[in-house]
């Protein structure tokens, strides 16, 4: 993690949320992202760490959906301080930590569900940042990885995320997200959905 890194994290975060899938604004959208992922973490009342949370839209999503015990983690004081802006009032309460998401200053296997959406191909060392998300979960733990490779060049490659979480997990599951409801739109880039159950 670099101070440079940061700061430019710091910089997108007033205009994080106008995009569709930040902000969740439009309601098409929220209800995508809700129907995709509130089966996925399956029940009421689980422990979620939700690692490079940014401005803590899906950690809002969860606890305030399903319920769920949520702690997000994000290097970007910018992005922390929006996500506890925006959920002052929900129950539970998610928990925000400014921290580097490569190694969460989380308590190991305490989780039943670890999420990170866009955050893998940013990380230095994927498969370091992958191995201390997988020591998070609880023997019966879920990691969900959302993940793409933009058409900017950006990004990794479902074939290359999909080896990364391989080599660490024996159940892993590819999901193509390209229905536009999720994006607010039509997209080129790939984008999907990694989920590994215990
Ligand atoms: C594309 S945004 C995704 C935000 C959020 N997960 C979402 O889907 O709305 C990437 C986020 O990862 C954070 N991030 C990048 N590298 C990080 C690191 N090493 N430690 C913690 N957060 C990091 C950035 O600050 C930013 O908030």
């Amino acid at each position: 993690m670099t101070n440079d890194a940061r700061a430019l994290w710091d910089a997108e975060a007033e205009a994080f949320d106008d995009a569709a899938d930040h902000g969740l604004r439009d309601p098409e959208v929220h209800r995508a992202w809700a129907d995709l992922l509130l089966p996925l973490v399956n029940g009421r009342g689980l422990r979620v760490a939700d690692l490079g949370c940014g401005t803590g839209t899906l950690s809002l999503l969860l606890a305030a959906e399903g319920g769920h015990f949520v702690s997000g983690v994000d290097f970007s004081r910018e992005m922390i301080d929006r996500a506890r802006g925006k959920t002052e009032k929900t129950i539970p309460k998610p928990v925000f930590i400014v921290a580097d998401a490569a190694e969460p200053p989380l308590s190991a296997g305490t989780f039943d569900v670890v999420l990170s959406r866009h955050v893998l191909w940013a990380m230095p060392n994927p498969a370091a940042a992958l191995r201390s998300w997988i020591d998070l979960l609880t023997p019966t733990g879920v990691l969900i990885v959302i993940e793409g490779r933009w058409h900017t060049g950006v990004g990794l490659t479902a074939d290359t995320c999909f080896q990364l979480v391989s080599d660490q997990r024996k159940n892993v599951q590819l999901r193509i997200l390209d229905d536009p409801s999720y994006w607010g739109g039509p997209t080129s880039d790939e984008r999907y959905l990694i989920i590994s159950p215990s």
